[in-house]
């Protein structure tokens, strides 16, 4: 199927690899003219975390609504769609068999072809977006430097220019956004962890309890899984009785996987000689870690950008817009494309 990769072509994602259902339209790879996302929060909130089975479920419930509602919204008709894409992974192979097989049945219903999207690349994107007449967060100035956080991957990402993508480091062992949501769960404070966790920091001490800032020498790899064992040990030997004493555990902990996230920014900037520092990814809807990045900005004379929140996490505007470059640059996928619950980002790669 042909793909014309016009300024204007209009691009239905559908974005379904973890809990969140969603679909939306997106002009020229830029412009946002639809969004819908469906949470399914409440239905994983009583397990503490995602259940995959449930996941997959409701994505199928609801798949075709919320893509209705995404075309409807955008006020276009499925026959003006120039192209369909869907996120091909990372992520669960339930939820995202869902999309993609959506996707596919709109795809050759209707003769549109089809791009199977990198989930961390869409993330990416997600700061080169914005709605009709409003400017995206990121300029474009390179080389930029980009902490990508999410529930399931923590990578620090070199773009030389826009659509490069570098792999400067990343987690050895478990993402930020997976740290916040096991704290979370320890400390009884809810689905999804890393809101919960932030909201409760917001009456603790951030400096109440000493925790570790793990550390990698000579390297931009991050590493969690021994912050959160420390703070098991914590809560194992004092178990918190009031709530300020979850406050304070809560804020401890934030700043402690703040202060890790951001560590490896400046010497990064400095050497990329970055023009511009962004993030993407659910954790970077985190207000202290806005508030850090800021600071790394003007410490270093350089501009930065995130998303707005409903950006940062999971959404299929993103996917839209990383399907429409990612097809510019090497055409339509197959109609059989495949789905994979691990797709890492190459050590030298294009978004
Ligand atoms: O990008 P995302 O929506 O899904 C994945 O691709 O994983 O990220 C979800 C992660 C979860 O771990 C969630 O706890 C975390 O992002 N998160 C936050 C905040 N909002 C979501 N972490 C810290 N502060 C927040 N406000
Ligand atoms: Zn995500």
């Amino acid at each position: 199927m042909r793909w014309q990769g016009n300024s204007d072509a209009l691009v239905l994602g559908i974005e379904t690899s973890c809990d969140e259902t969603s679909a939306a339209v997106v002009r020229g790879g830029r412009q946002i003219l639809s969004n819908v996302v469906a949470t399914q929060d409440d239905l994983h909130a009583v397990f503490g975390g995602v259940v995959p089975e449930i996941a997959s479920r409701r994505h199928t419930e609801v798949i075709t609504l919320i893509t209705h509602k995404a075309l409807h919204q955008a006020q276009v008709s499925l026959a003006e769609i120039d192209l369909v894409a869907a996120t091909q992974g990372p992520g669960l192979i339930g939820s995202l068999l869902v999309g993609v097989s959506a996707a596919k049945g709109y795809a050759a219903a209707s003769g549109i072809p089809l791009v199977g999207v990198n989930h961390l690349k869409a993330h990416v994107m997600s700061n080169f977006i914005a709605p009709p007449g409003q400017h995206p967060p990121a300029q474009q100035l390179f080389p930029t430097v980009c902490l990508l956080a999410s529930g399931g991957h923590t990578s620090l990402i070199l773009m030389q220019q826009f659509g490069d993508c570098q792999s400067l480091g990343e987690t050895r062992d478990d993402a930020a956004g997976e740290a916040l949501d096991k704290a979370a769960r320890l400390l009884e404070l809810g689905y999804p962890g890393g809101p919960a966790i932030e909201q409760a920091a917001a009456q603790g001490d951030p400096n109440a309890v000493d925790l570790p800032r793990p550390r990698i020498e000579d390297s931009y790899d991050f590493s969690f899984a021994g912050l959160k064992t420390a703070l098991a040990r914590q809560v194992r030997e004092t178990p918190p009785q009031a709530a300020q004493q979850v406050a304070d555990l809560a804020a401890s902990f934030q700043q402690a996987v703040v202060e890790t996230l951001i560590h490896n920014l400046p010497a990064a900037a400095r050497e990329h000689k970055a023009e511009q520092l962004i993030m993407a990814g659910g954790v970077a809807a985190n207000q202290l870690l806005r508030r850090r990045l800021f600071e790394v900005g003007q410490s270093q004379g350089i501009p930065v950008a995130f998303p707005p929140l409903d950006l940062c996490t999971d959404n299929a505007a993103m996917v839209a817009a990383a399907g429409y470059f990612q097809a510019q640059r090497q055409g339509p996928s197959e109609l059989d494309m495949d789905v994979f619950s691990s797709l890492p980002l190459l050590p030298y790669d294009q978004l």
